[in-house]
Parts: C-alpha cells; structure tokens; sequence
C-alpha cells in the first residue's frame, strides 16, 4: 500500500497567519503556524505589515513542517496553497513560494479555497473524530467570513446564508476594541464571558431576511450603550467586564443558533458542521453540542488546532483534490475573492 501514499505539502498565508502542514493523505504529520504578533499594537490586521512578515517566515515554517513530519522534499507528491480568498500581498506569499517550490521539484502544483478548507477540516483522519456524512450544514464563522453552506460532496458546496456586512469575528474583535480589550479580542470575549450572566444586559438582535447576517448594528449598540454606561459610571465597564462579554457573547451565540435552526427546517439536514477562527468560542461549542439533545441535530466540531487557520486544512483539500487529479498550471494566481 505504501507506493500508493501521496505525500502533500500545504501551504496558508492568506491573512495574518503564516503555516505550513504536511500530510500522509489523510493524516496529519505536522502542522506549523506562526502568528503575527505585530498587529496587536495596531488593534487589527495590517495588510502591509502581514505581507513582510509572511516572506520573513514562510521558509522556517516550511522547513520546521518538513522536519517535524520527517520527510525529506523529494519525497512529497505536491504542493498545496491557500489560493483565496484574503489578502492580496499576504495570498501572494504563499502562491508564489508555493509555484517555485512545486517547479523546482518538478510537482503538480493544487490550488485550494480557504473556505472549503474551514470545512473540509472535518475530514482529517484523527482518532475518535467522526467524519460528517454528506450532506451537511457548515456553519463558517471567522475573522473574514460568516457563511451557512449547503455541503453536498467534497467538491459541490452551496451558499446558502451569508452575511451582508461585518463577520462574526470582527462582531466579537470590534466588541473587544470598544471595551477597551487588545487585538484579537474573541479569545478574552470568550474567557471573560465565561465568568458573567449573558442576561445583564439584553442587545437586540438584528432582523436580517432568510439565513443571511448582519452584525454591523450590534456592534453600533454596543458601543452606544457602552458610551451610554461610562458616561453615567467611569468605571463600568471594569466593574462590569464579565456581564458585558457575556451579553454579547450570548446575543451572538442566539443570532448564529436562530439561522442554524432555519437552515435545518430549510434543508431538512440536520449534521451541523462549524469551522473558522470563532469555533474556538466555548459558548458556541457548548450551545452546539446541547443542540444534540434539544433537537436531535449531529454537531461536528473540530480540533482546536484545525479550526482557527492553518495548513493542514489546506492540505486535506490539496489530499482530495489530488485523489481527482485536480491540478493547477503555472499561470495560476492568487486571488482576493474567489468564487465559491
Ligand atoms: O479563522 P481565523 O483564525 O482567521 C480568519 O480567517 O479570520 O479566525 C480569527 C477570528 C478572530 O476574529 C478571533 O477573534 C476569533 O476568530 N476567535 C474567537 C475565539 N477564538 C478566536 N472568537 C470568539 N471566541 C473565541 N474563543
Ligand atoms: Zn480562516
């Protein structure tokens, strides 16, 4: 069996993250990221500075994935790259190593979509994960997108629900940003809510058509009623911290939950896959997992480590793409938007 192995290489770098995996088809061998402390002090990503450090990191994070999987270059079968959609300066990193790297090695060379990766995550062989039959619902919340896809086969995915403005991620960093909290403010959203009642203060809830998002007027609330409360007390939010981040927390959760429920009742599908940078929430994974109980769903939630962005993900399109013989020329470029 083992000739028949494929040995790929996947490479990510389309926003603020420079990682590198390798995988033994559908087992992961390593899987390396470097983040970008950088855009901290800038209290979001900046695109220039995120493009200079992925050139600055590419070669040790391919070289530390090389080495932590135990495989020498010449023994990989191709190499896979984060294609879009993201950052044009940042895609281009990756695209163009990925290029050279798959030309000098003489490699087929697999071009793979970020957000089929957040999804098709599920599919890493990992002991006692169960892999989602098709179809499925995914729900992908990340810094960048917030999407509810119909998922028929690997290769056959549907929008169905999107959001017509901010992400939930940015919902959550914006959140943070305004109370006063450091970039990426998900993760102490998160922490903090975990302490508080998410009934102190209620926040309505956008009315937005079908299973599509709106998360920009949450944000203008939060921050009304937070300017609101400091005007009235200096120290609200500190004295408040727990309660707020647990309001907004579960006002999200409840947005997210009511467009779940409307994609099974549509569908008729009821195995809930989530991906993206924000299933890492506990809130969201708690509420997820009742969900089984409540009303009969399957939920699929990924390790923590495929879940926010990374390479091995890209690695198991790049996996299942190769199976069907899916390369990409050397004309193929990096693209900002892509179409799903
Ligand atoms: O998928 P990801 O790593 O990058 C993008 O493709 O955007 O997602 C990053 C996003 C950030 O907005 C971050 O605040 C959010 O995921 N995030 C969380 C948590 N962990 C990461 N949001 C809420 N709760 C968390 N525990
Ligand atoms: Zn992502």
């Amino acid at each position: 069996m083992s000739n028949a192995d494929v040995y790929i290489l996947a490479i990510e770098s389309s926003c603020d993250d420079t990682a590198a995996a390798v995988l033994k088809n559908n087992q992961v061998l390593s899987n390396v990221v470097a983040g970008q402390k950088i855009h901290e002090e800038y209290g979001g990503v900046v695109p220039e500075l995120a493009s200079r450090a992925h050139q600055q990191n590419i070669v040790p994070v391919i070289d530390a994935a090389l080495k932590k999987a135990g495989i020498d270059k010449k023994e990989l079968n191709a190499i896979a790259f984060t294609q879009g959609p993201g950052l044009m300066g940042s895609l281009l990193v990756g695209t163009s190593f990925a290029k050279s790297l798959a030309l000098s090695l003489q490699l087929p060379l697999i071009a793979v979509n970020h957000m089929h990766a957040h999804i098709l995550a599920h599919f890493i062989d990992e002991e006692g994960y169960e892999k989602p039959d098709f179809p499925f619902i995914a729900l992908t919340i990340s810094g960048g997108h917030t999407q509810i896809v119909k998922v028929k086969s690997f290769f056959e995915m549907e929008i169905i629900g999107e959001t017509t403005d901010d992400a939930v991620g940015e919902a959550f960093d914006k959140s943070a940003k305004i109370l006063g909290l450091p970039y990426p403010g998900g993760p102490l959203i998160d922490k903090y809510a975990k302490e508080g009642n998410p009934k102190a203060f209620p926040f309505t809830k956008p009315k937005v058509e079908g299973l599509n998002f709106s998360f920009s007027g949450l944000k203008t609330q939060i921050m009304y009623f937070v300017q609101k409360s400091v005007a009235a007390d200096p120290d609200f939010i500190t004295n408040n911290m727990n309660d707020i981040c647990a309001s907004i927390q579960h006002t999200i959760i409840e947005i997210l939950m009511e467009k779940l429920k409307m994609a099974v009742t549509e569908t008729g599908i009821k195995r809930i896959s989530i991906g993206g940078g924000v299933s890492a929430n506990s809130g969201i994974r708690a509420t997820l997992k009742a969900a089984e109980s409540k009303y009969g769903w399957k939920t699929y939630i990924p390790k923590f480590e495929y879940t926010t962005d990374n390479a091995a993900m890209i690695g198991i399109v790049g996996y299942h793409k190769f199976l069907e013989q899916q390369f990409n020329d050397a004309e193929v470029t990096s693209k900002a938007r892509i179409a799903f």
